[in-house]
């Protein structure tokens, strides 16, 4: 049995580690196509080491380019690997152009779809994110929920029969990954004192693209009374190159980050300031107060428990919440026990 899993950005690095190290464990032949999407190597291929993902079967490279350009470079490359590979099944992850490019090719030629991350749903069409998981999801065979909340939302939208409440794979990855981090030295080695400390991320188009956003953003972190660690995304650095945007005071803007650094970082901040979806999950887990610099949020469970607030790019809203926002409530086992990518194998192995 040949089932392969198409990646290109860096949060599914993170997602298909485990998943394919527990097919290939079962005697299931689980190669990697990798579209390219994400191509530095501080965005790919550190992440393939340090996860100890195996290494692709194929690299697309398709870089960077319109949403046109790069979902379609994607389809004429995958087309062809489908079609020489014929295997019996796909699994895509999340919600990049990736996945959509994924799905899209793998529904042409009547191969079966697995959507890794399924039913999650910001209600915004105006996200890239938003409309690749709702085409994914839709044309995809098989859907592993990753919470309760995911699992309710394809069934409202008629995609019940095809669910999975498998639970969350970057949970899985990160429990693993936890106690390894401890040992990491990021932290002294940046000079700082662990909860003396924010760490901060910003790459959504919403606020990248926006230089209102982006600067009322920087201006924000550039106020706060600790230092702010800034990994920046490369998308993010160019645009605040382009619209000439400076930062002061307390950022301290770094290279993107491994994914060890990065959770130990997360683990001993005072608080973390973000757009990304993950990183919300992570610091909840983690129990880090999360303050999202975005109108709505996929990951409700997080806001509802009272561990992450969502204050768009308002800077007065992101200064006040760093001061005040101090959550204390109970949190919960929303992503599952660890063991997600054994219940997606154990579907993907009675396909
Ligand atoms: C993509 C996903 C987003 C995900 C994110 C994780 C889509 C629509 N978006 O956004 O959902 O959360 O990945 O990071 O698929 N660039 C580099 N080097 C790289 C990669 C990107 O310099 O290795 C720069 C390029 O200038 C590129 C820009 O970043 O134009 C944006 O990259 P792209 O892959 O289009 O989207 P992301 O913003 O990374």
């Amino acid at each position: 049995m040949k089932v392969i899993s198409v990646v290109g950005a860096r949060p599914q690095f993170v997602k298909v580690a485990l998943v394919v190290k527990e097919l290939a464990e079962r005697g299931i032949e689980a190669p990697i196509v990798h579209t390219g999407q994400h191509y530095d190597y501080e965005m790919s291929a550190l992440f393939f080491k340090e996860l100890e993902i195996p290494e692709p079967v194929v690299n697309l490279n398709v870089g960077s380019g319109t949403h046109a350009e790069q979902t379609s470079k994607m389809l004429l490359g995958l087309e062809k690997i489908l079609l020489r590979e014929r295997p019996h099944a796909i699994i895509v992850y999340g919600d990049t152009n990736s996945t959509l490019a994924g799905a899209l090719s793998a529904a042409k030629l009547n191969i079966t779809i697995c959507h890794v991350e399924a039913g999650l749903r910001s209600y915004n069409r105006k996200m890239p994110e938003e409309i690749n998981r709702i085409v994914s999801d839709h044309l995809s065979d098989v859907l592993f929920a990753p919470t309760r909340h995911a699992l309710e939302i394809l069934k409202r939208e008629g995609l019940g029969d095809k669910a999975h409440m498998v639970g969350d794979v970057m949970y899985d990855v990160l429990l693993r990954y936890m106690d390894m981090s401890m040992s990491s030295t990021v932290v002294e080695k940046m000079g700082l004192e662990p909860k003396k400390y924010y760490l901060a991320t910003v790459h959504r188009a919403e606020n990248t693209d926006d230089p209102k956003r982006l600067s009322d953003i920087i201006s924000a972190l550039s106020a706060l009374d600790l230092p702010v660690i800034f990994p920046a995304h490369p998308r993010t650095k160019k645009r605040m190159e382009e619209y000439g945007i400076k930062m002061d005071g307390s950022i301290r803007l770094v290279s993107p980050m491994s994914y060890l650094e990065f959770i130990t970082l997360l683990r001993y901040a005072a608080k973390v300031l973000t757009d990304s979806g993950g990183v919300q999950k992570e610091a909840y887990v983690l129990g880090v107060p999360c303050i999202t610099l975005r109108d709505e949020t996929e990951w409700v469970e997080t806001v509802e428990d009272g561990w992450n607030i969502l204050v768009g790019a308002s800077r007065d809203r992101i200064i006040t919440a760093v001061a005040k926002f101090s959550p204390k409530g109970e949190r919960k086992k929303h992503y599952g026990d660890g063991y997600a990518h054994k219940r997606i194998a154990d579907v993907v192995e009675g396909l």
